[in-house]
């Protein structure tokens, strides 16, 4: 009997995601029995029933493609904002849901999606998911759809930056995105021969990364190239985050806490300005001229390495497969050569970051880069 599947994107863009949804639809269409719709800007669409049909047409010349056809929010269905209030919307997606008899819903997404889609799961509809994201932060699967693009554009514009910081005898800074994990900034940063390669796993001394540069210039080479992850923090400022997490985990009553999250969210916008300070520092302390780059949503953008494109494919053809098998409630993810379903609660409530002893942490200090510590 043909089986009904909708699929949503959502949170931040990646490229990818055209072939990870053609992988879907069109196993969907030549090997399974199954019917795709599509619903547009994440779970916002699924609200609001604005879908397409997600027919052999719809997904035709998709593949090379960046970003979703799709469209993508950062909408959260307990929590959306409707009519200028905050409102739980889930029920009404679950309407949405039946009204299409669905059999099962695809999201692909990073780890807000996979929390969300729990969600819809917890309500009782039968939900599979992709990972997504440019972070790489979900936890177990070897890899997130969308990180090797993001990685390939992050070491081209760190082998770009070279060239310029070597012939001005300049530090340049470039600021790489992450959210709280390090694995873009480390991965293209040892890619790309970053001298100094700052992570949110490593606390920074800013005096060791000047001693590092410093160290440089009197072997001669007087410039140097500073891979910074958007996430990453000083020692000092670490110790403080963690000060102001403990008083608003401590508070007492509503005062306090409304007083200990706006010294926190005041602390973290402070943070926003962390290259550029760290830039200021580093000139002064080495007596270099500095520079900053920051690569933001550059790193998402544009077309999907091969990489990528094989990886959505097989995600998206993988994830029909276990519809086809009536397998749910799980994510498609990805081991050594191969996907595997894992259950959708093992992915929610944790974030993958890099361990210490990591192979890309030793082999950054094996040729010598500076983490910062
Ligand atoms: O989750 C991917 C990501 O690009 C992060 O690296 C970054 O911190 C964040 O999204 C930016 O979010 P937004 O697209 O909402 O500005």
């Amino acid at each position: 009997m043909t089986k009904n599947v909708g699929v949503l994107t959502a949170g931040g863009d990646t490229p990818g995601l055209n072939a990870a949804l053609r992988g879907l639809g069109k196993s969907a269409s030549y090997v399974y029995d199954l019917q795709l719709i599509g619903f547009y800007d994440g779970f916002r669409g699924l609200l609001h029933d604005r879908h397409i049909v997600l027919d052999e047409s719809a997904l035709s010349g998709i593949l090379t493609i960046g970003g979703t056809i799709l469209g993508t929010s950062r909408d959260k269905p307990h929590k959306m904002e409707i009519g200028g209030k905050v409102q739980d919307m889930r029920d009404a997606m679950v309407d949405t849901y039946h009204k299409h008899h669905l059999d099962v819903l695809v999201c692909m997404g990073g780890g807000g999606t996979q929390k969300n889609a729990f969600m819809l799961m917890e309500k009782g509809l039968n939900v599979i998911t992709l990972p997504k994201t440019i972070d790489n932060d979900i936890p177990n699967t070897d890899v997130s759809l969308g990180f090797d693009t993001a990685l390939g554009i992050a070491t081209e514009a760190i082998d770009r930056l070279h060239s310029t910081a070597h012939s001005h005898h300049r530090i340049v800074l470039v600021e790489i995105m992450g959210h709280n994990t390090g694995w873009l900034a480390l991965g293209s940063g040892v890619s790309g021969g970053a001298d100094v390669i700052l992570i949110p796993e490593i606390p920074y001394q800013t005096e060791k990364i000047a001693e590092a540069i410093l160290e440089r210039s009197r072997s001669g080479k007087h410039f140097s190239i500073v891979a910074v992850s958007e996430g990453s923090m000083s020692v000092e400022d670490r110790k403080k985050e963690s000060e102001l997490l403990s008083e608003k985990v401590q508070s007492k009553n509503k005062k306090d806490k409304e007083k200990a999250r706006g010294a926190l969210e005041m602390f973290y916008l402070e943070q926003s300005g962390r290259s550029i300070r760290l830039s200021q520092d580093l000139e002064h302390l080495t007596g270099l001229e500095s520079r900053v780059t920051i690569l933001g949503y550059v790193q998402r953008g544009g077309t999907p390495s091969a990489r990528d494109r094989l990886l959505g494919s097989e995600l998206g053809g993988a994830a029909a497969a276990l519809i086809a098998e009536g397998v749910n409630g799980v994510m498609v993810s990805v081991k050594g050569q191969t996907t595997k379903p894992v259950p959708l609660k093992s992915v929610v409530e944790k974030r993958r970051i890099i361990p210490d002893d990591h192979i890309w942490i030793e082999t950054a200090r094996r040729v010598g880069t500076c983490l910062g510590d």
